[in-house]
């Protein structure tokens, strides 16, 4: 590799670095071992690969990520190659559900960017990771719309969903699909003063007191993992 390309990579790796989200989201693999063992498993959105990671180390079949970036496929390529993954692991650059179509999964998980804003990138993120749109639905709509034609019989989804982007939502577009949802756990996480200052001024009128808790200047949302399969097969 050059060395600009080194230099690009280590940005990329910086920018994908692992959030609170991304951490819960493995905390419930963790917890869901046997959802995990043997499963030919699907990551939307794969960032810095680590979740794809996670999922290997637990003994996930196959590992397939697909990301809007092309710097986090070569990035979350690289790291599975470390971890010796290598061989299970296939990533795709692309949009959602495209790099994917006609392909079903025993095991869906998604980090999406869902986070109500319009632009920015707080953080030093890229504008991909967190934008939601002005209601956060712009690519969890599509994903959930989706995730049926691409989920095995008796497979099942895990993703997070921010508490303030409208759940009873979620469950309408997944009824319509012959799909349930389940909240498996719920954490609170640190919303930094910068990327509040970017969020859909009306969802944060409305949510303030109720999923968003505000301390002084410290602000905390309400994040739930949530478990998506067919109704009977919901835990
Ligand atoms: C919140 S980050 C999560 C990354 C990683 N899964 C994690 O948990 O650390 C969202 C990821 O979705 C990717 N992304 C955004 N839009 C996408 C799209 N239309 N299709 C596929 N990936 C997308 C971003 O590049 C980013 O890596």
């Amino acid at each position: 590799m050059s060395a600009a390309a080194d230099v690009a990579l280590e940005k990329a790796v910086a920018a994908l670095r692992p959030s609170e989200y991304t951490g819960a989201l493995i905390q419930a693999l963790l917890a869901a071992p046997q959802r995990v063992a043997g499963a030919r498993a699907l990551e939307v959105g794969s960032g810095s690969g680590v979740v794809l990671a996670a999922l290997g180390a637990l003994g996930a079949a196959s590992l397939c990520g697909v990301d809007i970036e092309r710097e986090a496929v070569v990035a979350g390529g690289r790291l599975l190659e470390e971890l010796g993954h290598g061989p299970a692991a296939q990533l795709h650059h692309g949009d959602m559900w495209q790099p994917v179509e006609g392909r079903c999964f025993d095991l869906v998980v998604a980090n999406l960017p869902h986070f109500p804003m319009t632009r920015g990138a707080p953080g030093g993120r890229w504008p991909s990771w967190s934008c939601g749109g002005v209601d956060g639905r712009r690519l969890l709509d599509p994903f959930l719309d989706g995730l049926a034609r691409h989920l095995s019989p008796h497979g099942c989804a895990l993703i997070t969903h921010n508490a303030f982007v409208g759940l009873h939502e979620s469950r309408d577009i997944l009824r319509r699909h012959g799909l349930g949802l389940k909240i498996v756990s719920t954490i609170l996480v640190h919303i930094p003063a910068e990327k509040i200052a970017l969020m859909t001024r009306d969802i944060l009128d409305a949510e303030e007191g109720r999923t968003i808790h505000r301390y002084g200047p410290y602000i905390f949302a309400e994040v739930h993992i949530v478990e998506i399969a067919a109704p009977a097969d919901l835990g």
